[in-house]
């Protein structure tokens, strides 16, 4: 089978970190967010992906490539202007023979893609939709079906007077062919707001699958700072891309440790990219994350945040709940409250307080 998966979005829910790279390329636990969603497709023998981009195209023929390095055949489709979920996969015609699956490309999803395709078989349906339940789904696709899985009703970004239900769209479909000829050619066109809402009125074989693993889209500063604490702290099933130096902490190649650390890992466990240094005394509580080549300065008390690729954190400054954009500088004894966020390239003088 192919998988299809959408990475044209522009992210803005996602600046400042969405003007450095696109979404689905932004590093979660340093690897490029796509790579947990290869991980998920070869775990069920899917090895055949068509990308289809729209915004800032070059950067994932660079870090992706043709997928070989990852044990992929990947293909690219481009739209010059967006074309939106739907007519990103009528683009993609070419390529789409036999059963499909789609993927949102900001979803961290432990989908049982073969359950999923046993689910679909045995519904006779057109198209399925992996659902998924969340706590506020104003947010997403809300997605009603009855007792047997058909979808009754599907409602795009719904008001909170149309809620109906917890479930929604997981942003994963199974598509047979002749769901193509519903979409429109070279038009802009939405799978969520159009084709799915037309097919029900047309009176089609749409079923909703209930997916019970991990589910996280990554589209807000505060989801991205949260799937990493999720991966951190054993929440989400991924592998942690760098080998485990003692209890707690996994460090990459050339990463240097300072003396008399800290580290607090009941709740979590530390992952330090490639290059990085660690002064004496830094002290990490529960979940953290610190990429490539970056320093982390004399006593400095990092808890529950991300580091991004290149940046130097000041000896004494004070780390909570937070994101460092890539190459940032954060002066000696300054501080980063919950909730923040330094794009990349930031200065933050000494003695700040976020
Ligand atoms: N190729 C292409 N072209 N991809 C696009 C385009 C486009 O014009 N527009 C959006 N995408 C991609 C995005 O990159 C993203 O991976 C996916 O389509 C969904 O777009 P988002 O902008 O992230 O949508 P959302 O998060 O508001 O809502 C969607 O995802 C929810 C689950 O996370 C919808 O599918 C909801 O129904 C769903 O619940
Ligand atoms: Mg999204």
């Amino acid at each position: 089978m192919i998988a299809l998966i959408l990475i044209g979005g522009a992210g803005t829910r996602l600046r400042p970190f969405t003007c450095d790279f696109p979404k689905p390329l932004l590093p979660v636990v340093n690897r490029p967010f796509l790579e947990y969603q290869f991980d998920i497709l070869k775990r069920h023998g899917i090895r055949d992906v068509v990308l289809c981009t729209a915004y800032k195209p070059a950067g994932f023929h660079r870090v992706l490539g043709n997928g070989r390095r990852l044990g992929l055949r990947l293909r690219y489709v481009h739209e010059t202007r967006p074309l939106g979920t739907g007519g990103a996969v009528k683009n993609a015609s070419a390529h789409l023979a036999s059963s499909i699956l789609v993927l949102n490309g900001d979803v961290l999803h432990a989908l049982d893609v073969t359950g999923f395709l046993k689910f679909h078989r045995a519904k006779r349906a057109e198209l399925s939709i992996a659902l998924t339940r969340v706590k506020d789904p104003t947010l997403y696709g809300l997605v009603e079906t009855d007792p047997s899985g058909r979808i009754r009703k599907f409602i795009e970004k719904p008001s909170w007077d149309e809620i109906v239900t917890n479930t929604i769209n997981a942003g994963a479909y199974l598509f047979e062919p002749s769901v193509l000829s519903r979409i429109p050619p070279g038009i802009n066109h939405s799978l969520e707001r159009a084709l799915f809402p037309h097919m029900l009125e047309d009176g089609a074989r749409l079923f909703g699958y209930v997916s019970r693993g991990y589910w996280m889209d990554i589209g807000t500063v505060e989801k991205y700072l949260q799937v990493h604490l999720d991966i951190l702290g054993g929440v989400a099933p991924c592998r942690l891309p760098v080998p485990r130096r003692r209890p707690g902490l996994f460090a990459g190649p050339g990463a240097r440790l300072g003396r008399e650390l800290t580290l607090d890992h009941e709740q979590g466990c530390v992952v330090l990219g490639r290059g990085t240094r660690v002064e004496d005394f830094a002290r990490f509580s529960r979940r953290v994350c610190v990429g490539s080549r970056c320093t982390i300065g004399k006593g400095a008390a990092l808890e529950d945040c991300v580091v991004l690729d290149g940046s130097r954190i000041g000896d004494g400054a004070v780390l909570k709940n937070c994101v460092v954009g890539p190459d940032c500088r954060v002066g000696a004894h300054a501080v980063m409250s919950s909730g923040t966020a330094l794009a990349g390239g930031s200065i933050l003088r000494a003695y700040s307080q976020l």
